[in-house]
Order: structure tokens, then C-alpha cells, then sequence
């Protein structure tokens, strides 16, 4: 298999997204904006299929032509060979509507350009582009070597030949998509985030401990991990971010974030990527 998928950001999703392309056969180019964080993607892919080497799940040789079939680059020219470029940078409107307008001018008039956005619009992103059609969501979860879902999301104007095409992709990369229409935090964030919120909410109002709360919520419901340690897992700056679209996007007060989310953003208290969240770490 010589296509090639185009991954733009090397972080977290980035790195993971062209980690499963590369496992699948296809060739990756994979563009940040500096070799550092280039070098921190690469060491984060090597280091997972790594793990995999340890568990006798690969073999050695075959995790270094995996790794052999990933390009780096800084330049964005580079990308125009990839029959689909899949966009995971920074949660930032404006970056990603500029990204798309300079990606649409790059690559080939058929690629198809995807975005891992967990919120933004993507008949906005489509709208930066002279190709909207050819634009689509693919919200790929984390870790995502492990994590079986993308949820694929049609813009207004993405068309049924896109979609099929990224079903048809996901698969390859052995993932099960699931469709869903282009709505403030499309479905995983819509159900979940209210959650957590409500989680928080409860904490707030003091109707039981962080542990009771996660406690209840894992060992009544079967979820393998309370709403607040997921919400300090996830991140509380991006919990509070989704929040504020649902409730600005659908308008309605049930959206609205805790106050106490609010306070803890305020304070500097992210979850664990700062090292205090609802828990200490
Ligand atoms: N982290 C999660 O759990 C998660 C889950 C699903 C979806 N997402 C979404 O995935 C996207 C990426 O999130 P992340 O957690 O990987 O973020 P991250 O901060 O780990 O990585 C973002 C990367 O994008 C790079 N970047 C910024 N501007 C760029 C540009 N113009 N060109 C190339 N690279 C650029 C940054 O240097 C950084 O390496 C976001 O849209 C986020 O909402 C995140």
C-alpha cells in the first residue's frame, strides 16, 4: 500500500492517528510547526509500540517498518500527495479555518480533509475551503491506539462519496465508525460532557465526596472510571471549553458549566496534565 495519509499535529491525537495509519499499511507524513514537537511525537510512537514488542503483540522488525513508514515535516507542501489529510491541532477555531484554507490549496483537488475537532463546527471548517464537500469530522477517542470509536461527522455539505470513503478508511484502520450529523459536540460530547458537569455540579453542592461520586458512578453504572477522575483525565480547561459551546451552541441553560469548573480553570487546576484537578497527582 503506498497511499499516503496526511496527519497535521504531532500531539497527543496527532501522534496516535498516524501511529494506527502507519500499523494499517499506509504511509504517513505527519507536519507540526517545529522538529520538537516532531521528535516528541515520534518518541511518544515509539515508546507505545514498544509496549506492544513487550507483550509479544509485534515483532520487532515489524514495529521498525511502522515507524520507517512515518515522514515528519515542517513544511505543508508536503502533504500533497495524501489522498486524505487528517487534522488534529490545537482546539482553536481561527487556527483550524486557516489550516483548512491553506491545506485546501496544497493538496490534490480529490483529497478528502478530515478533522479530529471534538467541538468545532465542521460545515465552519468546510466553509474555509473551496471543497466542503470533501470535509468531514473523524473524532478519533484517546489513547487511540486502543480506543475503538471514530465518530465521523458530516458537514451540511460533506457528501455521500466522502463519507463512504472515510468509513471505508476507519475500518482499515481497524476502527468501528459511527455516523452522526454535524451538532455542538456531536453526540460523544453531548452526552458525556453534561455529565461530568452534573458530576461536578454534585460535588459543588455537597451532596456526596469526589470518591462517593466516582464510586457510585463505577461501581452502579459500570463505568470503568468516575466522571471527575475523567474529567481531570480529559482535561478541566477543554471540559469547561466543550460546556461553553454546547451552551452557546444549543442555547439552552441546562448546558451551563459549573461554577465550580469555572473556579478550578480560574485557579490553574487543569486535572492531571497541571497536577492538581479533583484529585492531587
Ligand atoms: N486529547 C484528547 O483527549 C482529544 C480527544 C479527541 C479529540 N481531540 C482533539 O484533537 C485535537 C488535538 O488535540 P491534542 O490533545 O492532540 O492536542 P495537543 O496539544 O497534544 O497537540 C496539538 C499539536 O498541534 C500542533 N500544532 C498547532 N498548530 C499547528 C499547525 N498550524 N500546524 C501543525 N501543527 C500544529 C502543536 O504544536 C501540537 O503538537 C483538538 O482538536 C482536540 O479537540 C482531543
Amino acid at each position: 500500500m503506498s497511499e499516503i495519509v496526511g496527519v497535521v499535529g504531532a500531539g497527543t491525537m496527532g501522534n496516535g492517528i498516524a501511529q494506527v495509519a502507519a500499523r494499517a499499511g499506509y504511509r504517513v507524513v505527519m507536519r507540526d510547526v517545529s522538529d520538537e514537537f516532531l521528535q516528541r511525537g515520534m518518541s511518544a510512537i515509539d515508546k507505545s509500540l514498544q509496549r506492544d514488542v513487550d507483550k509479544a503483540r509485534l515483532a520487532l522488525d515489524e514495529k521498525a517498518e511502522i515507524i520507517g513508514r512515518i515522514e515528519t515535516v515542517t513544511e505543508t507542501s508536503a502533504l500533497a500527495g495524501a489522498f486524505i489529510v487528517i487534522e488534529a491541532v490545537t482546539e482553536d477555531l481561527r487556527l483550524k479555518r486557516e489550516l483548512f484554507k491553506m491545506l485546501d490549496e496544497v493538496t490534490g483537488p480529490d483529497a478528502i480533509l478530515a478533522s479530529n475537532t471534538s467541538s468545532i463546527s465542521i460545515t465552519k471548517l468546510g466553509a474555509a475551503t473551496k471543497r466542503p464537500d470533501k470535509v468531514i469530522g473523524m473524532h478519533f477517542m484517546n489513547p487511540v491506539p486502543v480506543m475503538k470509536l471514530v465518530e465521523v461527522i458530516r458537514g451540511i455539505a460533506t457528501s455521500d462519496e466522502t463519507h463512504a470513503r472515510v468509513v471505508e478508511l476507519t475500518e482499515k484502520l481497524g476502527k468501528t465508525p459511527l455516523e452522526c450529523q454535524d451538532s455542538p459536540g456531536f453526540v460523544s460530547n453531548r452526552v458525556l460532557m453534561p455529565m461530568i458537569n452534573e458530576a461536578i455540579f454534585a460535588l459543588y453542592e455537597g451532596v456526596a465526596t469526589r470518591e462517593s461520586i466516582d464510586g457510585i458512578m463505577k461501581l452502579g453504572m459500570n463505568h470503568p472510571m468516575g466522571p471527575l477522575a475523567l474529567a481531570d483525565f480529559i482535561g478541566l480547561d477543554v471540559c469547561l471549553a466543550i460546556m461553553n459551546v454546547l451552551h452557546e451552541g444549543l442555547g439552552d441553560p441546562k448546558y451551563r458549566a459549573c461554577p465550580l469548573l469555572k473556579k478550578y480553570v480560574d485557579a490553574g487546576w487543569l486535572g492531571k496534565k497541571s497536577g492538581r484537578g479533583f484529585y492531587e497527582y
